[in-house]
């Protein structure tokens, strides 16, 4: 146990002292929202509001998962939550391995006298989901007040790190399991490496209620084991591209952006490519003031809308957009036409909502 903690502090020295971002950026620098210069909507009106996990969000902004299980990990909760409630939007709390596997530990994720109205995730690893029953994760949600449950895949960060867990086999399942028995809506996500299409399907048809895309681009976990002492070199790098993934775990179902988005602008170009929320990690842990980054995000996001004409996210997820560079030849490689963002518009309601993009 000693172990775990001393790795979850480890982890966020790391991020907040040394340079574990990719190199080759997040995807976002490829895409441009289509200026319109006859806006006719009144900036004042431009709403930013989302129903998510039954609450109406000011803004479609997760604090993404990050920590949890010590009392170092709990105060940077804390104040998370503390901005989460008074910005209205929701929070995603790290692993919950520590408090089921020592009941003492509950007492850090518990942040409902902080944030009572907000959406608030729990989080647990897939490749844990062996030890740990649909019962026994819900007894663990209700116990922390959480509306939800994110399962992060990150086999990744587990074959870099020195002590990660290596047998993926039977997981799926495992995910299924909790999916149907849990009761609650549950989460699948990545760590930023990324999930593609073919798994995304997989995931929506085990019962996932969203699919959190946390591509690659932003927080390279490959990096920050390394800093550890990780065990294989060579996956610096290694990841599905953010923007990407985005564009195709959306037409499938509901897809949350992450990985690398830097500004309220990124989650307007996620919306753009069908997400419904965007989620961050690193800018928060990072933020001297988390409040006031999540009010920058928010004018961004507004702003971008107003410059797209979108008065709202519905009209923003179909605004047009010019998806170039290395994001449009992976999607051309995937059966993707990028076309189909540029020529779409906000006036034109989508004759198939369930699929925004024009497959080639
Ligand atoms: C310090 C830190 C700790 C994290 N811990 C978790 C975790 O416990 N569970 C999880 O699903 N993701 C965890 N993540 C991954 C993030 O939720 C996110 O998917 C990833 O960092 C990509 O987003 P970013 O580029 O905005 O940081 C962590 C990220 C950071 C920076």
């Amino acid at each position: 146990m000693e172990k775990i903690d001393k790795r979850k502090d480890a982890h966020i020295d790391i991020c907040l002292e040394e340079d574990v971002q990719y190199k080759s950026g997040a995807g976002f620098e490829d895409i441009e929202l289509l200026h319109n210069a006859l806006p006719e909507i009144n900036m004042d009106e431009v709403n930013t509001q989302i129903k998510f996990l039954g609450k109406t969000l000011d803004a479609p902004f997760i604090f993404s998962a990050m920590t949890g299980g010590t009392s170092r990990g709990h105060e940077i909760n804390k104040k998370l939550a503390k901005a989460a409630q008074e910005e209205n939007i929701a929070l995603q709390l790290g692993s919950s391995r520590p408090m089921l596997e020592d009941k003492e530990k509950s007492k850090y994720y518990k942040l409902r006298d902080i944030a009572p109205d907000i959406p608030i995730i729990a989080n647990v690893g897939a490749a844990q989901l062996g030890q740990y029953d649909a019962k026994k994760l819900r007894e663990m949600l209700d116990e922390i007040g959480a509306d939800a449950l994110a399962v992060h895949l990150n086999a990744l960060q587990e074959c870099v790190q020195g002590e990660g867990e290596r047998d993926f086999a039977g997981v799926f399942s495992n995910i299924s399991n909790v999916c149907k028995k849990m009761g609650k809506p549950v989460i699948l996500k990545e760590t930023g490496a990324g999930i593609h299409a073919g798994v995304a399907q997989k995931l929506f048809e085990a019962g996932a209620k969203y699919v959190e895309s946390s591509g690659a681009g932003g927080s390279s976990w490959s990096k920050v084991e390394y800093k550890r002492g990780g065990r294989v070199e060579g996956f610096e790098e290694w990841g599905y591209l953010s923007s990407a993934a985005i564009a195709e775990i959306s037409p499938l179902g509901n897809c949350i952006a992450s990985g690398g988005l830097r500004s309220g602008i990124d989650v307007a170009k996620g919306i753009c490519l069908g997400a419904k929320m965007g989620a961050a990690a690193m800018p928060f842990l990072r933020a001297e003031k988390a409040r006031e980054n999540v009010e920058k995000w928010k004018n961004q996001l507004k702003t971008a809308m107003f410059l797209c004409g979108a008065k709202d996210l519905d009209e923003l997820s179909r605004a047009p957009a010019l998806v170039m560079g290395r994001t449009a030849q992976i999607l051309r490689l995937r059966g993707i036409d990028p076309a189909g963002f540029a020529q779409r518009s906000v006036e034109e309601k989508k004759k198939n909502k369930k699929n925004p993009t024009h497959y080639l």
